[in-house]
């Protein structure tokens, strides 16, 4: 399981932080960071930088602080592409996810250390899922569900508005104490704040690279995200399943010796095993949902994060995925139908022999049995076969 990034020892928030378990952090506890920050303690080292808590001295309020690597800050374009992402995810507000507020560069006196740029948001007072599952093992049914539908609802409003994760994990969720005999308060982190560690798009964009990083998160990111292609909210979709795979059965569905051979079994190995068959006592529609999002394919997956958590209470019949071809399929015989009133009408037969042959053209190439248009059967197979590397994804050598 993963484990946080060199948390600060325990001990008093006011104490010196000035060392992290892997080396000297950039700022120690009493700095004043743009005339406007004082640095309180030093929280963890993450993937794209440092996180500290910090006392904003015009708000009067503590807040989180984040600051970016420098070999990702100096880069203009990833720069200002960071800067577009911050300012659509600020506008997201939402109970379960976490606020942005702003983005700082703090300019230390003449012949010191370099800028340093950081983000502030909102502080959490609480545990990571990846920790509390570290120290408590799986969760119950019971106990995953409150935990589940707060993500769920994380993840669908910032889809509504045009935001995509893109490396939701354990460790990007927080759990706030919500007081005794009350499921915790979730809070999603770090929305829009991901492609900071260089995902494929902004690297094939001429934006960063990081030497020795995997973009990303490998053991949470989707099999498209691994091969470098488009990301959409079906993405996160499969990163929520992965999620909640490990809250309920206390291990991901895809384990191997290293986090790229973990990547490469989700683009050309088996399907994983399914949850229920580690947790037999997991209901049913609970091993359906999470099987549901990690489909190999985005079109195989909930259309919606809130979908999930309705599938999970078997409250709501969840849409099938091809519930929009079926759709064009019954236009396309409405049109056929239309064509045959025109028919009946005396005029020209041609034109809904025209009519009849384009609607049969759903995007199959394949014509149904009645000459009506067919839907497409959805992408469930896993492919198997021989990886290889192309424009550095990874592909299957049979495609
Ligand atoms: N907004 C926040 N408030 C308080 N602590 C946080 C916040 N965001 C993250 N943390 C803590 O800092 C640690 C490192 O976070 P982060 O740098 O985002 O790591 P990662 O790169 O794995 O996402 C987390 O494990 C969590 O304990
Ligand atoms: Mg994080």
């Amino acid at each position: 399981m993963e484990s946080p990034r060199d948390p600060a020892p325990g001990g008093p928030p006011e104490a010196d932080a000035t060392r992290s378990a892997h080396g000297v952090a950039t700022f120690r506890a009493g700095d004043l960071l743009c005339d406007r920050f004082r640095v309180v303690r030093f929280i963890a080292r993450g993937g794209m930088g440092e996180l500290y808590e910090a006392e904003d001295l015009t708000l009067g309020e503590r807040v989180a602080l984040k600051t970016i690597r420098p070999e990702i800050a100096v880069h203009e374009r990833a720069n200002q592409r960071f800067r577009r992402e911050v300012q659509l995810a600020r506008k997201v507000t939402h109970p379960n996810i976490c606020r942005i507020f702003d983005l700082f560069e703090h300019r230390p006196p003449e012949g010191t250390a370099g800028a340093v740029s950081f983000v502030t948001m909102e502080l959490l007072q609480g545990k990571t899922l990846s920790q509390h599952l570290r120290e408590h093992g799986p969760l119950s049914v019971e106990a995953a569900r409150p935990i589940v539908q707060q993500m769920a609802a994380a993840l669908s409003a910032a889809h509504a508005a045009d935001v995509i994760h893109r490396d939701f994990k354990t460790n990007n969720v927080m759990l706030l104490d919500a007081g005794l005999s009350r499921p915790p308060r979730v809070v999603v982190t770090d929305f829009g704040l991901a492609h900071l560690v260089g995902d494929a798009s902004s690297m094939a964009d001429g934006g960063i690279t990081v030497t020795g990083d995997i973009p990303g998160t490998p053991e949470y990111m989707s099999p498209e995200q691994i091969e470098g292609g488009v990301l959409t909210p079906a993405s996160d979709i499969y990163a929520l399943g992965i999620v909640i795979y490990e809250m309920v059965t206390g291990r991901r569905p895809f384990a191997a010796d290293t986090p790229i051979a973990t990547a490469l079994q989700r683009v050309v190995g088996p399907a994983p095993t399914s949850p229920r068959e580690l947790k037999p006592e997991l209901p049913e529609e609970w091993d359906h949902a999470i099987m549901r999002c990690l489909a190999r394919y985005p079109d195989g997956r909930f259309r919606d994060a809130s979908d999930v958590a309705h599938a999970l209470d078997g409250t709501r019949p969840s849409r099938p995925p091809q519930s929009r071809l079926v759709i064009a399929a019954a236009v396309a015989l409405l049109v056929v139908m239309g064509a045959g009133a025109l028919l009946w009408r005396g005029r020209s037969t041609s034109l809904a022999t025209t009519i009849r042959s384009r609607s049969n053209d759903c995007g199959t190439g394949r014509e149904g049995p009645t000459g009506s248009c067919r839907a497409r059967v959805p992408e469930s197979r896993w492919p198997r076969g021989r990886a290889v590397v192309i424009d550095g994804a990874v592909r299957n050598a049979d495609d």
